[in-house]
């Protein structure tokens, strides 16, 4: 940048400045939210933006809570699922919101193998391992910190899991940031490290419904991927990359999610519907748009972007109206979608896939941003 475009860089950040302060000032705020069973206090974190963003995490989980965002006329609504209370949080539930950690998705038999030494999980999903095992990163108390700044305003989440936890080696430092900004951005950004040898794949697992009710099958999706990892009937990975062309499971043009799912193909059964797992091409490592979604009825429109290689795209599938949620709404099957970004399910005991390993002295690093807007 030469000096004027430097003057004028800083004078258009000036003036952003002033009028975000001209209008309703965004305001961070902190609340305590209930306990849990073991009597430990958890608050429940607001992040706002000027822009009519905002988005309700509790240090529970770092589950994201309630996220509101306008529609095309501008009317706010809240486009996740979830609960008004802890308590239902602490009853169960299908990982509403939450960090998912050590593992999200899925390691075969719970078990791996790393530098010659077999290491054993928890199994919580018939024979394999889910999502972090019995108490995954989504059952934790995290150590909150909030502060806004030019950027936005951030909550930043910490855990120790420690060495053993769940089956996995090595004491893991874990950092989880939530970044608002005034570009309608809800930022995650995740590091780790680790004292062993050790496996890491965080991601969040919030189900989104774009119209705030209803079910998601009229949601229009755009992936950019040309191939996914099928799977076999226990949701494992065959190891195989297959060509998304040809199948239900090409969105790389936009389609409705309900276009194809109920077609007869053997993934689509074995996930009762789409759970499964995208390469995605910008292959990770920088961050690059993974999907885009679009909800005719309210304009809504959701934007994923991250530094992942995979994504699974999950239709709520075993969700069964047995959960009530917020605004008493009844969570019936595909009334929520995730778009979970990470490397790809089994990575652990596939050495084809994208290495999910994390030695000490490395940092884990990984960003995933959720870009809303309405048109
Ligand atoms: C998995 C589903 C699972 C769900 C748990 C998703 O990430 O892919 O198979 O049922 O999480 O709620």
């Amino acid at each position: 940048m030469n000096r004027a475009s430097l003057i004028i860089a800083a004078l258009l950040a000036a003036t952003a400045g002033c009028s975000r302060s001209a209008k309703e000032e965004p305001k961070m705020t902190r609340e305590p939210f209930g306990k849990t069973a073991e009597g430990a206090p958890v608050d429940l974190f607001t992040l706002s933006n000027s822009r009519g963003l905002r988005v309700a995490i509790t240090n529970y989980g770092g589950i994201i809570v309630s996220l509101f965002t306008p529609d095309r006329e501008g009317r706010p609504g809240d486009i996740v699922l979830g609960f008004d209370r802890l308590e239902d949080y602490l009853k169960g539930h299908p990982y509403f919101g939450a960090i998912i950690g050590r593992y999200g998705n899925r390691i075969a038999g719970g078990r791996f193998v790393l530098d010659g030494v077999e290491y054993k999980l928890a199994r919580n999903n018939g024979e394999n391992h889910l999502h972090g095992g019995l108490v995954g990163f989504d059952k934790k108390v995290w150590r909150p910190r909030d502060w806004s700044d030019a950027e936005g305003e951030h909550l930043e989440l910490r855990y120790t899991s420690p060495d053993g936890e769940e089956g996995y080696p090595g004491n893991l430092q874990v950092t989880v940031t939530y970044t608002l900004n005034e570009q309608n951005q809800l930022r995650i950004d995740y590091f780790a490290s680790t004292d062993k040898p050790t496996v890491v794949n965080l991601t969040n697992h919030s189900y989104f419904n774009l119209a705030g009710e209803g079910d998601i099958l009229g949601h229009v999706l755009r992936i950019n991927a040309d191939h996914f990892t099928p799977v076999d009937a226990g949701l494992i990975p065959t190891g195989e990359l297959r060509p998304v062309k040809g199948t239900p499971f090409d969105f790389t043009e936009p389609v409705a999610i309900g276009a194809r799912i109920e077609q007869d193909d053997e993934q689509l059964r074995f996930g009762r519907g789409y759970d499964h797992n995208f390469v995605l091409r910008g292959g990770g490592g920088s961050l690059a748009e993974a999907a885009e979604v679009y909800e005719p009825k309210t304009g809504r429109v959701l934007r994923v972007f991250t530094t992942e290689p995979g994504m699974q795209f999950y239709t709520g599938n075993f969700l069964d109206g047995s959960l009530k949620g917020k605004y008493g709404r009844i969570y019936a099957r595909r009334t929520g979608f995730c778009l979970e970004t990470q490397h790809f399910p089994d990575s652990p005991n596939k050495p084809q896939f994208p290495s999910t390993v994390l030695r000490p002295g490395q940092t884990y690093r990984s960003t995933t941003i959720f870009e809303f807007s309405a048109r």
